[in-house]
């Protein structure tokens, strides 16, 4: 069986705590290189990981791997992929894979002129219980969608990280909103299978901060649907991702991917006693993500991550952030802005879609 060749840029806490593990068992993929800015960290883990080429840089791993697991800051995606791809390396991009949509297109033409493929790692969708709600919501078993509501969060003091990148506006390029919100939007938008009609934003800043530590996110799809997701730095909001239908019910656990508590009207193993929580595979997103991204470059096969629901994310994030500075703005200049910021909320997301 032929496997891909990977090495890994940019060695901080994703990929030392979730990404080599998915590596070490992942039978389609050999890790050959990692890099790090900070070389003689990456030679630390290299070595723990039986990894034996090690780089500071991106760049010596063209022509040497078939595909790139890029984990560097928010800002730093976008240079480094488009250099790959235009080079023909296949990238693995951490979320966000860029901060705007514009560094989003810039990778999509790289990936279209260099032939390296590019999936944006929205981990969440890998979970097998949020895998296994799409598959119930294309079944049928809940109706039509009503409802959806998710949360994601904790003390950023807890939070495991490396560096502080998500301090700094210039590497972070957003807050908790880009970090966490985008994992519960990107659900949000996969499940609804549709980009949204419109949205509202609403957020705060812990004291010592320059970003949004805490935002709510509104999304209204088309048919009716809504979204209500939150997002925290400095508390933990119920990590649960709920969707509510015409016929029922489903809730997945995004801190235990195994577990999914569901009831439907249509669903015959509910029948006898309503309510009922199924264990489900116990791989990690990280492995099953991994696993699809190296089947889909080596069978020649579609992501499961779309280009056009990347956009969406991302139209959806500018929005708000586009929200929040009409806000910041009608703040600042009295009644007649606040008109334009109601306006801005309620404005239809442009430019989503294929
Ligand atoms: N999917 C998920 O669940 C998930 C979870 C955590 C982080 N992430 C994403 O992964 C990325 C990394 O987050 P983290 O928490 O591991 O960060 P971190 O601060 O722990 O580590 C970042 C690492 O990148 C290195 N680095 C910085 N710039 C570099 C460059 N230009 N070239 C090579 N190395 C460079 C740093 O030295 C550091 O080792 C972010 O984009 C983050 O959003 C995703």
């Amino acid at each position: 069986m032929r496997k891909l060749r990977m090495g890994v840029v940019g060695c901080g806490a994703v990929v030392t705590i979730h990404h080599l593990p998915a590596f070490k068992r992942c039978e389609r993929v050999e890790l050959v290189a990692l890099a790090d800015r900070d070389r003689a960290w990456a030679a630390k883990v290299a070595q723990k990981a039986g990894v034996h080429e090690v780089y500071d840089d991106f760049t010596p791993m063209i022509g040497r791997v078939d595909a790139v697991l890029l984990a560097t800051p928010n800002t730093t995606h976008a240079a480094i992929a488009c250099r790959l791809l235009e080079a023909g390396v296949h990238v693995l991009c951490e979320k966000p894979m860029a901060t705007t949509r514009a560094d989003a297109e810039r990778m999509f033409a790289a990936s279209a002129t260099g032939g390296g493929r590019v999936m944006a790692a929205h981990s969440a969708r890998f979970n097998p219980n949020v895998t296994m709600l799409k598959d119930i919501l294309a079944a049928g078993w809940l109706g039509d969608v009503q409802e959806m509501s998710g949360g994601l969060g904790s003390a950023y003091a807890v939070a495991e990280r490396r560096t502080e990148f998500r301090r700094e506006p210039g590497l972070a390029g957003g807050g908790v909103l880009v970090d966490l919100g985008i994992h519960l939007i990107d659900v949000a938008v996969w499940l609804a299978g549709a980009p949204p009609i419109a949205v509202d934003y609403d957020a705060s800043c812990a004291d010592g901060w320059c970003l949004e530590t805490d935002c709510d996110v509104a999304i209204e799809f088309p048919r009716g649907a809504c979204a209500s997701l939150s997002a925290s730095y400095t508390h933990g909001p119920d990590p649960t991702f709920t969707v509510r239908g015409t016929a029922g019910w489903a809730a997945a656990s995004l801190y235990v991917p195994s577990q999914l508590t569901l009831f439907s009207e249509r669903a015959r193993i509910c029948r006898r006693s309503g309510i009922q929580r199924l264990m489900l595979d116990d791989r990690t997103s990280y492995q099953l993500q991994l696993e699809h991204f190296a089947d889909a470059i080596l069978s020649d096969r579609d992501f499961v991550v779309r280009a056009d629901e990347v956009r969406t994310d991302l139209d959806i994030i500018e929005r708000c952030y586009e929200i929040d500075r009409a806000r910041a703005g009608a703040a600042r200049s009295g009644p007649s802005h606040a008109a334009d910021a109601a306006r801005a909320a309620d404005t239809v997301a442009e430019g989503t879609g294929t």
